[in-house]
């Protein structure tokens, strides 16, 4: 297999499509927004170049992982040669139900369709299509570049093939696969999730701050970020609605969304995209300054 289609331009697409292209893949990168496309390749090479910067890849390797990439505005065009498509467009179920069943109709017919979503059933996508044997997860982590995981999820129907062809596929990409089944939240959200909604929790009672709740976290546990930074990053309304997927999913109250975290998403402070969540973000700094409305 080795032309790919990647399905949507934002942070988790253009960074599958970065990864892709530079294990020697020609991907299609697919999005409705020229602009997004333009904006991605953009991002594709600033990360290349902080790889080249710390001497993992070089020069070559870099320009040849961007020749690998061609952009495309039409989803028919874009798929019509491609073995895999790894849809990765918003997390809403009706958009991605529609991709699906447009793809299933103008993709070759042994193509696999993959998902990139982080709590949506994979059973459900899978039934908008007449190949549900092909559908899959392929849940990549953020930044792709870097995060070594990928959750591979097995659909109701999926065909034991194509799990072994994606498991394949992602240790040919450097990645750990890890082949899980498709109940809500996966593992790695069923997992994560409520640990942010109890950090959430915990600044919501008063037991202690942003700061010293992420500290706890990172210098105690040995976490890359603190829960409440972490949230930030992922986005407080992707948090949300993976919540929403979990309480809806098991009928069980432990994963009740924090009302703090509902209030927040209500009023637009959704973390890093929007400038502030449990901290605040200035373009061009680093420093990693507490919300005033939290200090
Ligand atoms: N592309 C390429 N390289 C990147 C990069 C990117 N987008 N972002 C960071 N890097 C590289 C840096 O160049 C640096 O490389 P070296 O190790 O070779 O020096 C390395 O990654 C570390 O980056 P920084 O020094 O800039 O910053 P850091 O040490 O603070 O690490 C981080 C940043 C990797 C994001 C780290 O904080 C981390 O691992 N955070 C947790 C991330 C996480 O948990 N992700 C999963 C989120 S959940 C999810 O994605 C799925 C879901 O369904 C919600």
């Amino acid at each position: 297999m080795q032309q790919i289609a990647v399905i949507g331009a934002g942070t988790m697409g253009n960074g599958i499509a970065h990864v892709f292209a530079q294990h020697n893949y020609k991907v299609n990168l697919i999005d409705v927004s020229a602009p997004a496309l333009e904006k991605a390749l953009g991002v594709i090479q600033k990360n290349l170049d902080r790889q080249v910067a710390k001497g993992s890849i070089n020069e070559t390797v870099k320009t040849e992982t961007l020749q690998n990439i061609t952009t495309y505005t039409s989803l028919a065009d874009g798929v019509k040669h491609a073995g895999l498509i790894v849809e990765a467009a918003t997390e809403n179920i009706n958009l991605k139900l529609k991709i699906f069943a447009e793809l299933d109709q103008h993709a070759p017919a042994d193509a696999i369709l993959a998902t990139n979503t982080s709590s949506i059933s994979i059973t459900r996508i899978a039934a908008a299509t007449k190949r549900p044997e092909k559908v899959i997860g392929m849940h990549f982590m953020n930044p792709v570049p870097v995060m070594k995981l990928v959750e591979i999820i097995n659909g109701y129907a999926t065909d034991a093939e194509v799990t072994k062809t994606i498991v394949s596929l992602s240790e040919k990409l450097e990645k750990v696969p890890c082949v899980v089944n498709d109940y809500p939240g996966f593992i790695a959200n069923r997992i994560l999730m409520p640990m942010i909604n109890e950090a959430i929790c915990s600044l919501y009672e008063g037991v202690a701050g942003v700061q010293e709740i992420d500290t706890v976290m990172k210098l105690g546990m040995a976490h890359p970020m603190g829960p409440l930074q972490l949230a930030d990053f992922i986005g407080l309304d992707v948090c949300l609605s993976i919540l929403q997927v979990l309480h809806d999913g098991f009928g069980n109250p432990k994963y009740a969304p924090c009302p703090l975290l509902v209030n927040m998403v209500t009023a637009g402070y959704l973390g890093v995209k929007s400038g502030e969540g449990f901290y605040k973000y200035t373009a061009g700094s680093k420093d990693l300054v507490v919300s005033s409305r939290f200090k």
